[in-house]
């Protein structure tokens, strides 16, 4: 295998859809490009199990890093994830993917009862924490940028960035700036390179990849459920912060996806099985689907999703569902 590495970051990834997306990571993409990949979550032996299940599908190119974090904690954020990424700089990597997946359904319950705890504990970590997670991924690929724009003799493709971001410590200031865009029209955007080398000559666009992120979202970010309010809240949140994002950059720079995964065969699922919080109608609805075998494979899930960031063909920003 010849060329920079790809550098993959998984949150969530101790269980559930995360341990797919980074096991097919490795599998889809592993099979092609050398690969760091960052696995993080709260439980070290999930994630240590993610890694072993890893390590036995022949993946000799993949380092694979475990950063056992507490990502709903946010008097220890910021911290735990300059820890995270403090030994990774982006100018080594051909291209970098964050799989921003760590969410929790939170309390459920009617919304007037929802406790303060519970509701504050739902927006720590399924909203401020992602958007963090994401803003923090952002200023870590920063500096392959501005590498890149040296080479080009271009812009960065950044058209906005407020001073004092996430992880800014790590970054070496000399970005170029363009003036705020969000009240003009927006930029046209070219068509994204694909690994199939879309734009321009194979090595162009290899040299040119653009970095990804995908957050995990839900029908629920799109769909109201009862008793699901600070759920349903914190994916419509996470979708919008996302294609505010999107709106921000140049998609030949930054790829932007809001995947929601489909009703999933996991942990999560189970949880909405057992609350007694949960209406009625869901439990049964999804006790069936679960009966029949209608839950979504998580592993089927993430190839799609994986698939999805090889191919790069949805338009950035966009929220897709399994199902489309
Ligand atoms: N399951 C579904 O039907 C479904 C449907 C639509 C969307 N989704 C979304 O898909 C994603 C994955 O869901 P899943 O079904 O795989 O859920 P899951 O089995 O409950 O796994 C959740 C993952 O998030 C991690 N996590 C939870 N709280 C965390 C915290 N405070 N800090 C760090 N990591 C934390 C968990 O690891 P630790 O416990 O080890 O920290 C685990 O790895 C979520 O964003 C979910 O909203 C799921």
């Amino acid at each position: 295998m010849s060329g920079l590495p790809w550098l993959v970051i998984v949150t969530g990834a101790s269980r559930g859809l995360g341990r797919c997306l980074a096991q097919e990571a490795v599998r889809s993409i592993g099979k092609d490009h050398r690969m760091t990949l960052l696995l993080m979550a709260r439980s070290e032996s999930g994630l240590m199990e993610t890694a072993a299940s890893i390590r036995g599908m022949n993946s000799e190119d993949v380092t694979i890093e475990v950063q056992p974090v507490d990502l709903g904690n946010l008097s220890t954020l910021e911290t735990s994830l300059q820890n995270a990424f403090s030994g990774l700089d982006a100018r080594h990597y051909q291209r970098c993917v964050l799989f921003n997946n760590a969410g929790s359904l939170g309390e459920l319950a009617p919304a007037m009862d929802l406790s303060f705890a519970g509701l504050r504990e739902a927006v720590d970590l399924n909203i401020t924490s992602a958007m963090w997670v994401t803003c923090a991924f952002v200023n870590l690929i920063l500096p392959r940028w501005q590498q890149q724009q040296q080479q080009q003799g271009g812009d960065s493709g950044l058209a906005e960035r407020p001073e004092g971001g996430a992880g800014q410590q790590q970054q070496s200031g000399d970005a170029q700036q363009q003036p705020n865009s969000a009240d003009s029209q927006q930029p046209q955007q070219p068509p994204p390179p694909t690994e199939a080398g879309g734009s321009g000559s194979e090595g162009a666009a290899a040299a040119s990849m653009p970095d990804v992120v995908v957050n995990i979202s839900s029908l629920a970010a799109v769909k109201p459920f009862p008793t699901w309010a600070a759920y349903c809240a914190g994916k419509a949140a996470r979708d919008m912060f996302h294609a505010a994002l999107a709106a921000e950059h140049r998609a030949s720079q930054l790829r932007v996806l809001s995947y929601a995964p489909g009703p999933l065969d996991t942990d999560m699922q189970a949880r909405i099985r057992a609350a007694d919080g949960c209406a009625p109608e869901l439990r049964a609805f999804f006790a069936t689907m679960q009966r029949d075998g209608a839950l979504v494979r998580p592993s089927e899930s993430a190839a799609r999703c994986v698939r999805l960031v090889r191919e790069g063909c949805w338009e950035c920003g966009a929220h897709v569902d399994f199902f489309d």
